[in-house]
């Protein structure tokens, strides 16, 4: 189901809530990666171009309601004036009269960002207050901010009741464009790809994806939790004891609907993160899996090049420690030489490949890693069910 989009909106000369997602990290002050402001460029110039009056909001981490300095927004804005090369006003206060009246003293095409919207308790409770509060900066409603739209937040859900006119921005449609087209009719065969540490993070996405995928590949810690399920050995690897019937019961079911599942056959293992690797066919005693080994590489690789469509969400290993990266970095390059539509799902994996420099060689890298599993699972997102509610939809 479509909705609005800016270029729907009469926007000159009105002031704009522009909800962005600008988690950006920061390193001693200033902004250490600078892709998230980047992609929001386009939709703040074309904004500005057209003679909105800009109110920018977002989040930064996660302060839990309290004011943490080290988190403060004021570095993004500050780095967002240099790439657009214009001035960029900055409020202390997400609400309140001050920054009321600053938004209405905006001239047309110039740019506010507010303070990190979590300072505030009311943002992460969904508060309709702060919510209420927030809607005064602005006469119109944008949310661009695709990493946040599975969040029930009052910047994306409790704020939108108080406009008439809401939509969502370009990089939310290009993310929802890219997304739909692995649930409507994907070209076969089809390969999920999981990683990542815990199964009960991913119980959804593979329930949704038996049901669709030709092949599954596991890796990451939860792998770990199905070879356990399969009565093997796994030492001292990472394991989920509560969830190992669960595990069992998913490989049967996809069994059952000819959804091949694949698990690790070597891993990367030490006693610990920081000892001597080892490559092993198994696991037993202290020796703890932290990477898929090559022998597994090599298998998904080959399942990957037979595939027409990918989907990719998890990291195989431990990619903050090189010595138990490779595993992700040689699916990264897997997935990159297919000659298929492939998606990347956010987080780790999204790092990891862009780190390689093969940002360039997927179809699409969603920015929002729990918001494309979401929408993967074929659920809807708060955030854009806010917007549909406006638009009567
Ligand atoms: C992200 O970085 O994934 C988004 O900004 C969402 O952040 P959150 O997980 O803290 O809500």
């Amino acid at each position: 189901m479509s909705v609005q989009q800016i270029a729907d909106l009469d926007v000159e000369g009105k002031r704009i809530l522009l909800r962005l997602d600008l988690n950006t990290p920061l390193s001693e002050g200033q902004v250490a990666d600078d892709t998230r402001i980047s992609a929001a460029l386009p939709t703040i110039q074309s904004l500005s171009e057209r003679g909105a009056r800009l109110i920018i909001c977002s989040h930064l981490g996660r302060p839990r309601g309290q004011k943490v300095p080290s988190l403060s927004l004021e570095p993004v804005a500050a780095r967002l004036a240099d790439l657009l090369d214009t001035e960029v006003w900055f409020s202390h206060q997400p609400v309140g009269d001050d920054v009321e009246y600053l938004s209405k003293e905006l001239d047309n095409g110039a740019v506010l960002v507010v303070e990190n919207l979590r300072f505030n308790p009311g943002e992460t409770s969904n508060s309709a207050e702060f919510g209420r509060r927030l809607a005064r900066l602005g006469d119109i409603y944008v949310n661009d901010a695709f990493g946040v739209m599975h969040r029930n937040h009052a910047s994306v859900d409790s704020v939108v009741e108080s406009f008439q006119n809401a939509a969502t921005g370009p990089l939310v449609h290009k993310e929802l464009a890219a997304l739909a087209e692995l649930n409507d009719d994907p070209k076969r065969p089809y390969v999920g790809i999981l990683g990542g540490s815990k199964v009960s993070d991913k119980i959804g996405v593979i329930e949704t994806l038996m049901g669709r995928v030709d092949a599954l590949l596991i890796g990451g810690a939860m792998a770990y939790t199905f070879i356990k399920s399969q009565e093997t050995d796994v030492g001292a690897s990472l394991v989920q004891e509560e969830k190992l019937l669960l595990a069992k019961r998913l490989l049967e079911r996809c069994a059952s609907k000819g959804v091949k599942v694949f698990l690790p056959t070597d891993h990367v293992a030490a006693t610990s993160l920081d000892s001597e690797p080892i490559v092993t066919k198994e696991l037993t005693g202290d020796l703890k899996g932290f990477d898929i080994g090559p022998e597994t590489v090599n298998l998904y690789s080959s399942v990957i090049a037979r595939a027409s469509t990918v989907f990719w969400n998890g990291p195989m290993g431990v990619t903050e420690v090189d010595a138990f990266s490779a595993g992700t970095q040689g699916i990264a390059q897997a997935v990159a030489d297919a000659d298929a539509y492939t998606v990347i799902g956010g987080g780790d994996s999204a790092a990891a490949v862009k780190k390689l420099g093969l940002g360039e060689s997927f179809t699409h890298i969603s920015t929002g890693g729990g918001a494309a599993l979401q929408l993967v699972e074929g659920r809807t997102l708060p955030g854009l069910e806010a917007i549909r509610r406006r638009a009567g939809q």
